[in-house]
């Protein structure tokens, strides 16, 4: 594994500090009359960020992180993400709460555990869940409602595999949006 150093103990999450590159993003979004391929490469910062305490009982260690996407074909950015990655030590729960700029949030739950010589983290929302839930604004319930979403990353030592699930109801049928990319930390 990296050797990454804090002073607080981020327990799974702190394989993750650090800037990542991707090159290999693979985007299956929706179109009217069908689907589009988007081939993609992409950075992810993850940060740690510190401590908190919820009700003088509950801590979380916590990273910020902030995704930008850029489409191979223009160069252009086409994804641009951010939020945190939490870990509650007490329950073993990992969290991930994203925000992208088409007024959707989401809070994902889950779990890590290792697997061989990698660590996998696993979360995911669902639309009307009490505790893992999804919010977007009224057009987007409407036209482009988000009802679930999981995301599974694969990290060993200087490699990040992720893949994510957004399953959407959009253009009168239910959607499988997925995306998956291979990234590198950056030294
Ligand atoms: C690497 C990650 C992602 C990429 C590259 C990506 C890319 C895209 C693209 C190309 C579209 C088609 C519409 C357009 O061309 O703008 C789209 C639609 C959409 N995406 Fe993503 N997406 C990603 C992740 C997510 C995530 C995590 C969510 C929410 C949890 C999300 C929610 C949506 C929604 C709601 C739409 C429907 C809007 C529309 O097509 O009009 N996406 N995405």
């Amino acid at each position: 594994m990296a050797d990454i150093k804090t002073e607080i103990d981020y327990g799974p999450l702190t394989f993750l500090i650090g800037k990542w590159e991707g090159h290999k993003g693979e985007d299956l979004a929706p179109e009217p009359d069908g689907e589009e391929n988007n081939p993609y490469y992409e950075t992810i910062v993850f940060e740690a960020i510190g401590d908190v305490t919820n009700a003088e009982s509950q801590i979380l260690v916590a990273l910020h992180y902030r995704q930008i996407v850029k489409r191979k074909s223009d160069d252009k950015v086409f994804h641009d993400e951010t939020g945190y990655w939490m870990w509650d030590a007490g329950n073993d729960i990992i969290m991930h709460s994203l925000t992208i700029p088409r007024a959707v949030a989401l809070l994902a739950g889950g779990h890590a555990r290792k697997e061989g010589q990698a660590i996998v983290y696993e979360v995911a929302a669902k639309r009307d869940d009490p505790d893992w839930g999804i919010v977007q604004s009224p057009f987007m319930q409407r036209k482009a409602n988000t009802t679930a979403f999981t995301h599974t990353i694969t990290l060993t030592g200087d490699e990040l595999r992720y893949r994510e699930t957004t399953m959407l109801d959009i253009y009168g049928r239910s959607f499988e949006h997925t995306d998956q990319n291979i990234l590198t930390r950056q030294r």
